[in-house]
């Protein structure tokens, strides 16, 4: 990687500003987190700063709370899960600026945590304001970033502060950018790409990006009800993002590039996305209009596995089915297993993709699982990283 790591700077009693993608998802009702793969993903980082004795300061967006201070997306429960995993005390304070921050910082010792109050709390976050990336800066010796997810955001903790300190990446950020760039320098063939998830629209820069390293392209999920209708088929009442062209035009390049480009062949359609609405199999050319398609059948399900099977390397985004209703996740649990039980180099995209696996308990499974949603997308869409290119660079 051309950008200096946390490996190539002094950091040893340093005060280290380490900016890292704690947005993990929470229950709605008790507020607890579901999912902690954010938090364990960063602990060869902190690992290392504590066996280099730095002073570690923590800081992290929550969720999107514009601005505003929301009781809901405090850090709280972050710090008290991050102790425990660690099995180390995490300081928590309750801004990430100010006097009784500084205060806390002051008494920060080699070796202790210390993690900051959402930063999405202040407005001028998002803003990139210099005058709080500044006072960001003002906290630490040393920045690090090492929050992958956030990388294609430009705000100030993640460019803004990299004015006013050393800035270094990560490990977890080194290893994204490994195991990504791998994708886009050089995949083993086949390489098949399996898509799914609602929108069309914010995968259509990937897809077009590495379509030329991509031997096949498997599409499910709510974005294969508009691959169909591109098609001409009958989608019924299922849902279409307005990208009707954008698909046709997907399908039009892949076959200029000799990309096979497969939609399903059956799939699961009901006519209410309810808990106890009750799903249908029907071929793709007997969708009638009162229904909407909810999974892939088990015909499509069958050939997306022999297509998979036959790859050097498989790159997942995206549920095939309504995975959240337990009847309509069939098809999104078969490819999930199907990748798991594969030798091969099989890479999943973050956000829903990331939770899927580590809810399935197979996440070890695969070759990686990334952290980044969005900021993924971008960068395999062939995106700079704001973030990232804001690091300083290693000597020629
Ligand atoms: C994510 O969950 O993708 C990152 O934490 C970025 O969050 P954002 O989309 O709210 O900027």
């Amino acid at each position: 990687m051309s950008k200096m790591t946390v490996r190539d700077i002094d950091v040893g009693s340093k005060k280290t500003l380490v900016r890292v993608d704690f947005n993990v998802p929470l229950d709605e009702e008790t507020g607890a987190i579901t999912d902690d793969s954010r938090i364990r993903a960063v602990l060869p980082t902190i690992r290392y700063l504590l066996d280099q004795d730095a002073r570690i300061i923590l800081c992290s967006h929550l969720g999107r709370p514009k601005g505003k201070i929301i009781d809901k997306l405090r850090l709280t429960v972050v710090a008290q899960r991050l102790a425990q995993i660690l099995e180390h005390p995490v300081v928590y304070t309750k801004d990430c600026i100010g006097p009784e921050v500084e205060k806390a910082i002051g008494k920060l010792n080699n070796s202790h945590i210390l993690l900051l109050e959402n930063v999405r709390f202040h407005p001028e976050e998002e803003r990139n304001e210099a005058s709080f990336a500044q006072a960001l800066s003002q906290l630490a010796d040393i920045y690090v970033n090492d929050a992958f997810g956030t990388a294609h955001r430009s705000h100030a903790s993640v460019v803004g502060i990299t004015r006013y300190l050393p800035a270094v990446a990560g490990l977890l950020l080194e290893k994204e950018l490994k195991a990504l760039g791998g994708i886009l320098k050089n995949p083993a063939h086949p390489f098949v790409l399996l898509l799914g998830g609602a929108k069309i629209s914010d995968k259509v820069a990937m897809i077009e990006n590495i379509m030329d390293k991509v031997d096949c392209i498997l599409i499910g999920g709510g974005m294969a009800a508009t691959f169909l209708k591109a098609e001409s088929y009958e989608v019924g009442l299922s849902l279409l993002d307005g990208t009707v062209d954008l698909a046709a035009r997907l399908i039009e390049n892949a076959a200029k590039n000799s990309t096979r480009l497969l939609l399903p062949v059956d799939v699961v359609v009901a006519e209410e996305v309810r808990n106890t609405a009750k799903g249908n199999i029907v071929s793709v050319e007997n969708i009638s209009p009162e229904v909407r398609i909810v999974d892939i059948g088990p015909q499509t399900i069958k050939i997306f596995t022999e297509e998979l099977q036959k790859s050097k390397t498989a790159f997942w985004n995206g549920p095939v089915g309504i995975y959240e209703i337990s009847q309509f996740a069939r098809g999104t649990l078969a490819m999930t297993g199907v990748l798991a039980d594969l030798d091969v180099t099989t890479i999943v995209g973050g956000g829903s993709t990331a939770e899927i696996v580590t809810k399935s308990g197979l996440g070890n499974e695969m070759t990686f699982v990334s952290t980044g949603g969005g900021a993924a997308l971008k960068f395999l869409a062939g995106e700079a990283l704001p973030g990232v290119e804001a690091l300083m660079n290693k000597n020629p």
